[in-house]
């Protein structure tokens, strides 16, 4: 299974606060290892995340701060494959881009949008491949969870977080939750 880490990009602290959020949920809940909110710092999104995998597991990585052009040319130079998220891309339901990605087998950075990204995401000096979820707009967090989803095949679905304080126990109906040392 490759590594996949969630470049976000465009996050306004006062604007995006929730749907940064919703993206970070949706990329540890499906899988992806961690998320980089590039460009710009938010102590309330960094507090709201480690509080998340202090209760539900890890492993989570978060980093902020770091320009997108230093991730995705460090990112490159260590041989990872960049995949950016846009309606404008190979559709992942009528191409072979996500064949064509599988095929790599290498780990992959995951750029998501929120207002209109800069031109060079699409060059291929930044992306090796531009995927559309649909050639709609909709948005960053529908179509994150959509890609892992495909990527992974569903299998992260039943993926275990380390060290989590709570648990649920999946019920036919109501709400169970296993605390600490019970389901360790
Ligand atoms: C709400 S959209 C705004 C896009 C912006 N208006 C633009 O033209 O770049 C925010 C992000 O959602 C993602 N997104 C929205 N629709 C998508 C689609 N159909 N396929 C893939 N990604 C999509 C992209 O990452 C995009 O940058």
């Amino acid at each position: 299974m490759p590594k996949v880490i969630v470049l976000r990009w465009g996050h306004r602290p006062h604007r995006d606060a929730r749907l940064t959020t919703h993206v970070a949920l949706t990329a540890r809940a499906l899988g992806a290892s961690g998320i980089i909110l590039s460009d710009v710092e938010d102590e309330k999104i960094k507090a709201t995340i480690e509080k998340i995998v202090r209760s539900w597991g890890g492993p989570f990585y978060f980093e902020m701060g770091t320009s997108w052009k230093n991730v995705v040319e460090k990112w490159r130079e260590r041989g990872g494959v960049v995949v950016h998220l846009t309606a404008y891309g190979e559709n992942i339901q009528t191409s072979d881009v996500l064949k064509r990605i599988k095929a790599l087998e290498k780990d992959i950075l995951v750029i998501v949008g929120s207002q209109k990204v800069p031109k060079e995401f699409f060059l291929e000096t930044v992306s090796d491949f531009n995927v559309a979820i649909g050639n709609q707009p909709h948005s960053e967090c529908a179509s994150l969870a959509i890609f892992l989803d495909r990527l992974f095949e569903g299998k992260e679905l039943a993926k275990k977080f380390e060290n989590a304080r709570v648990k649920i126990i999946p019920q036919k109906r109501g709400k169970k939750i296993a605390k600490d040392s019970t389901f360790l």
